[in-house]
Order: structure tokens, then sequence, then C-alpha cells
């Protein structure tokens, strides 16, 4: 059996309001109770996070910012600080995630300089690659996925690897549109993966770090996503928006 501890994370991205993101967070909270078989993740967005956060404080379940800035303070307006997000309970930060790299055009360098940042300020970063569907055509997704893994790892030791990175494939053409990839196509992308972790830090180094699936993730797929041996949780969008479409995810088994 794996040593990896498997995790749920939902990606609220630009969705909810006040009342119904806390109410989520609450039953979310309530359903994980003291359960510590799985690591459980809430993301919701920014100016919800500090009330949430301490809705959450004391439970199992964990909050985090769904981007953060590659400054740590000063003139970058509309920007949120990876402190800010210390400050108001996130524990975890979502970065390049894919809406951020083809919808606000952020590339490799921007995503390895928030990675690296989060870090020094204590966050947990979830680094998120994915390739498109024409890069999958084109058979490109392993030099895609292995570039942007790669990158946003660099300046990254072993160490932090190990204790506080984790990463999420998240195939674009299946974010969003109910299309999952199969678990063949996620086991041969998240083995893919492994093997650039490894060759960038260890054996050792890699077969600890998690690696997520992402992408039309739903009570009716992910028993045989969690399935695949390389697959150690997943990253969940629409799915994650309602108790009974995300609670169900946590009983994966
Ligand atoms: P969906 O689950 O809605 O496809 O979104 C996946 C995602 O982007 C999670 O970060």
């Amino acid at each position: 059996m794996s040593a990896r501890k498997p995790f749920v994370a939902g990606n609220w991205k630009m969705n909810l309001e006040r009342k119904t993101a806390l109410g989520l967070a609450l039953s979310v909270r309530d359903s994980v109770g003291r359960r510590d078989d799985i690591d459980v993740a809430v993301f919701p967005p920014y100016v919800y996070l500090d009330e949430i956060s301490r809705a959450l404080a004391g439970s199992l379940v964990k909050s985090g910012g769904q981007n953060c800035c590659d400054e740590t303070s000063g003139a970058f307006t509309g920007e949120i600080s990876p402190a800010m997000l210390v400050d108001v309970g996130a524990t975890y930060v979502l970065i390049g995630h894919s809406e951020r790299r083809h919808v606000y055009g952020e590339g490799d360098e921007l995503v390895g300089r928030k990675v690296k940042l989060a870090l020094e300020h204590g966050l947990s970063p979830i680094l998120c690659v994915g390739e498109t569907l024409e890069q999958r055509q084109a058979k490109r997704t392993e030099q895609v996925v292995g570039e942007q893994i790669a990158r946003g790892l660099a300046g990254v030791d072993g160490r932090a690897l190990q204790a506080r990175v984790t990463v999420a494939y998240e195939p674009v053409w299946a974010i969003g549109t109910g299309l999952n990839a199969t678990p063949a196509q996620a086991g041969e992308v998240h083995a893919y993966l492994r093997g650039v972790l490894a060759g960038l830090y260890n054996e050792a180094a890699a077969e600890r770090a998690r690696i997520l699936y992402g992408g039309s993730v739903k009570p009716d797929n992910v028993r045989a996503l969690m399935a695949v041996p390389g697959v150690d949780g997943v990253l969940v969008g629409g799915a994650s928006l309602k108790p009974e479409s995300f609670l169900p995810l946590l009983d994966y088994r």
C-alpha cells in the first residue's frame, strides 16, 4: 500500500456566495469529523477565505487560496501575497491552475516564482499541470507536463518537495467538460510525472510526493480514478460546490 495519504481538494473557483460558501464548508467539516485517513481541503474565493478558515479552525479540514502573487508586498493592485493567505488561515495554495495559465496567461517562470515564495511563507503549494487537447492529439502530453513540472519546481529542494508540495495533473480538456481522463490515461501521466520527479530529485522523494488528478471528477468516476496506483487524490471543481456531490467523494473506496 502506498504511504501517501489520499487527498481530496475542492476548488470552488469564482463560485458561491458568502452564506452558501460557509454552509458548504461547515458540512464538509462535519462530514470529515475526526477522520484522519484522508486529507481534505477547500479553496474558497479570497474574500471568503478568512471567515471559512475560522469556521474550519480546529477541524481536520484545511483551507487554501486559489492563487497568490509572486511578490511579497507593494504596488501590485489586485494581488494577494502568500503572507496574507497565511494570515487568514490558509494552509495550501493552488499555483499554475489551468485557468490561471490559459485564461490569464501565466507562464512556467511566474508559476515557479509563486511556488518558491509560497514555500518560503510556510504555505503548501499545489502545483497544477496539464496539457490541452491539441497538445494531447499532437502526442506532446509528456513534453508539456514534464516542462511544467520541472520549471514549476525550479529552486525547490527535495525536502520541501516531500514535506509540502503536492502536484495536480489536470488535463485542460477534462476541466469543466464532463469528460474525465480515463483511469488508464491518468495512470500513464501520473507515472510519467513521478518518473520526472525521480529524475529531478530521487526515487524516495518521488515516491513520497502526492500527485492528484483533476478534471470532471464526480461521485460516479472517483472510485475508478482513485483505484489507479499513482493517483493519490483528486482536485475537484464543479462537484465540490454542493455537499451532495462533494461529500460522496470522501468515500471513494
Ligand atoms: P472540474 O471538476 O469542474 O472539471 O474542475 C476541475 C478543476 O479545475 C479543479 O481545479
